[in-house]
């Protein structure tokens, strides 16, 4: 894992590959690409390049002062298991740019314990949570 650095510089990004895994993830089934470039765009971004090839993504959607909802977090599957994605955490939890906010969230199917090593829990206020949710908004 000597060859993996994680960048928050968008240049850096491969959006054809980030695109691919997206448009095919549970979580957002056939987005299009504009739209994948318009919120890396609005967005404070992480890539994890191996030897300079796109191998892990995550997304901050912040204001950079209170608070930030993690989004479209992912490692592809050939390099999964290797800590990509602890690797992707420990930069977002340390960016300059992500302390002192009073809330972060995010939504997972199944990958609570990566997120629980960086303090998140599951919500004992669920209660008071409210979502407009279109999870089929891509789809024709
Ligand atoms: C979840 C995902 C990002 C993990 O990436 P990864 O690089 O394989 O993870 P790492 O090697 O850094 O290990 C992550 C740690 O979290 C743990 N973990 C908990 N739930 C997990 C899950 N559902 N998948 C993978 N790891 C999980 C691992 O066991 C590991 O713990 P360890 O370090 O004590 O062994 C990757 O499996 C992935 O892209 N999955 C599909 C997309 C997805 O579900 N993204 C999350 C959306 S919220």
């Amino acid at each position: 894992m000597d060859a993996l650095e994680i960048t928050t510089d968008p240049r850096r990004f491969d959006i054809a590959a980030i695109h691919r895994f997206l448009t095919g993830s549970y979580w957002s089934p056939g987005i299009p690409r504009a739209l994948v470039e318009r919120a890396i765009a609005n967005s404070l971004c992480f890539g994890a390049l191996l030897g300079g090839a796109q191998v892990g993504f995550a997304r901050a959607i912040t204001d950079k002062a209170t608070f930030a909802y993690l989004a479209d977090v992912f490692v592809v599957e050939e390099h999964r298991g290797k800590g990509i994605a602890r690797r992707l955490m420990d930069a977002i939890v340390a960016h300059p740019d992500l302390q002192g906010l009073r809330r972060t969230m995010l939504i997972t199917r199944d990958a609570h314990g990566l997120y629980e090593r960086y303090g998140f829990r599951r919500v004992d206020d669920a209660d008071r949570i409210m979502a407009v949710t279109r999870a089929d908004v891509y789809r024709k």
